[in-house]
This record gives C-alpha cells, sequence and structure tokens, in this order.
C-alpha cells in the first residue's frame, strides 16, 4: 500500500473511554484516521480520548442502534468497528457465584459484541466493505476457574468472530479478534487493589515477564483494520507476552 493510496479511515470503538478502547482511539487518532468512541461513561480526564464521543449501553439494542447511526452521521459512514466495552469477572469459585453476575457479564461483554456487531455489519455490508475487530482475552482461549462468567463470555465472543467471518467473508467484510493476556489498564489496576489479582505471579506465567500496555494491544488491532491483513479473517491474535504459548503456569 503506497502512501497515495491512503485514504483516512472512519473508526468507531466501543469502550473508548478507558484502557484498551481508549488507546485504541487514541492511536488512531495519532496515525491521522477520523475516530468516534462510545462508552457508558464519560473518558475521564488522566484517560481523556481524542476524537468523538457518544454515550450508550453495549447491551442496549437501542442505545446500539442510535450509536451507529450517531456515528455514521458523524463520520459519513463505519470502516472499522472495535469492541472492547467491557467487565471483568467479580473472582470467585463458580458455585458461589450468582446468576445476576452471570448474566450481566453475558450480556455486556457478548451481547453487546454481538449487538455492535450486528448493528455496524449492516452497515458495513450495504457497503460492501469494512473490517471489525473484536477484543476477547486469553481467558477465551483456555479456561479460567473462578472466572467462568468471563472466560465463557469471551469464548464466545472467538467463536462469534469465527461464524461472522465466515458469513460476510465473501461481502467485503472482514472479522477478527484480539485476545490480550493481562494488560495494565484500570481494570487489572482495580483487580489488583481488591487483591483479586497477583501481579508478580502473572508475571512469572508470561515469557516476556511483564504485564502488556494498551498501546500494545491497540497496534494489533490497527493490523487487523489496515490492508496490510487483507488475507486475514476469523483470526484469532492472542497479544499476552507469551502467556498462551507457555500454558500459565509459573516459570
Ligand atoms: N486489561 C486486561 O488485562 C484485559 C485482558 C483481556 C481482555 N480485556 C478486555 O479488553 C476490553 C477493555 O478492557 P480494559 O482493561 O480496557 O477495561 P476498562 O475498564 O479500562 O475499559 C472498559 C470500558 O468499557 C466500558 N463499558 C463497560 N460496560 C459498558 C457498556 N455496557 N456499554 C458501553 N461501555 C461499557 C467502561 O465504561 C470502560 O470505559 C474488555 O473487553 C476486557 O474484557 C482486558
Amino acid at each position: 500500500m503506497s502512501k497515495q493510496q491512503h485514504q483516512k479511515k472512519r473508526v468507531l470503538v466501543t469502550g473508548g473511554a478507558s484502557g484498551i478502547g481508549a488507546a485504541v482511539v487514541n492511536f488512531f487518532d495519532e496515525i491521522g484516521e477520523i475516530v468516534c468512541s462510545a462508552d457508558i461513561t464519560q473518558p475521564s480526564m488522566s484517560t481523556k480520548a481524542a476524537g468523538m464521543h457518544l454515550q450508550g449501553d453495549v447491551s442496549s439494542k437501542e442505545d446500539v442502534a442510535r450509536i451507529t447511526s450517531m456515528a455514521i452521521d458523524k463520520m459519513g459512514g463505519i470502516d472499522v468497528l472495535v469492541n472492547s466495552a467491557g467487565i471483568a469477572d467479580t473472582i470467585a469459585p463458580t458455585a458461589d457465584q450468582d446468576i445476576e453476575t452471570w448474566r450481566k457479564i453475558i450480556e455486556i461483554n457478548l451481547t453487546g459484541t454481538y449487538l455492535m456487531c450486528r448493528e455496524v455489519g449492516m452497515h458495513m455490508l450495504q457497503e460492501g466493505r469494512g473490517s471489525v475487530v473484536n477484543i476477547a482475552s486469553v481467558a477465551g482461549i483456555s479456561g479460567f476457574p473462578w472466572r467462568n462468567a468471563y472466560s465463557s463470555s469471551k469464548a464466545a465472543v472467538i467463536n462469534l468472530t469465527r461464524s461472522l467471518a465466515c458469513e460476510w467473508g465473501d461481502r467485503g467484510v472482514r472479522v477478527n479478534c484480539v485476545a490480550p493476556g493481562y494488560i495494565r489498564t484500570p481494570l487489572v489496576d482495580q483487580l489488583e487493589s481488591a487483591g483479586k489479582i497477583d501481579t508478580g505471579h502473572i508475571n512469572g506465567c508470561t515469557p516476556l515477564g511483564r504485564l502488556g500496555r494498551p498501546s500494545e494491544i491497540a497496534h494489533a488491532v490497527a493490523y487487523l483494520s489496515s490492508e496490510w491483513s487483507s488475507y486475514v479473517t476469523g483470526a484469532i491474535i492472542p497479544i499476552d507476552g507469551g502467556w498462551t504459548a507457555f500454558g500459565g503456569r509459573e516459570r
């Protein structure tokens, strides 16, 4: 792809107010694309994401329809959808978890991703092109004791990605997935300060020996959204410092 061929992409990022989503918004803005973020909250001053911001809940069908049509109005269309909105699990033995927690995690992480893919996908299919990148997790690749709802929601996002890639491939729309390992974001900070995760232990389970940076996920998302990945669809790419290669056991 030559410089002359580059046309500005119109990118919609859910969960764009914080963490990985905010890093994706900022990176696309930095490389000159047009970006719109959507989130249930406003970006805080410390994570102030560049680009336009829309407020809404990805697990609400009505909000998803409104966010999508507003993003299309503001940007003139959507070429790239990044689904980063998500919540963590309570981290407790499955027998101690309640059904409401399970439902909430599935509603936001899975149903929210499905609703966004469907709504924006209809627009992309009409245009005959587009790229969707879902943010799953290494917890969707292997089992994660004590995080059963989260792990199940992310495993389902992986297969949602594969199914949509098969359905939409011959209509010009690619659908891929990034599966992050532990990334230093507010979500992980909260789990750490609540004593739910031990980052020393995590570093020991990670061949690269550290947590990831949100920008390292943004770079993979940018690749999957670009022409450099024109023959890639239905792929699940772990960006995890080697966590899945190692099997998640302490060195
Ligand atoms: N941080 C990690 O280590 C890690 C690892 C693997 C996967 N992930 C996934 O990456 C994504 C981003 O996580 P993060 O670490 O940046 O978390 P984060 O908490 O920093 O950001 C998540 C964002 O999603 C938004 N959100 C939550 N519920 C929403 C809803 N119903 N509608 C719209 N927006 C909503 C939040 O307001 C927040 O801004 C999540 O899907 C998470 O599961 C994170």
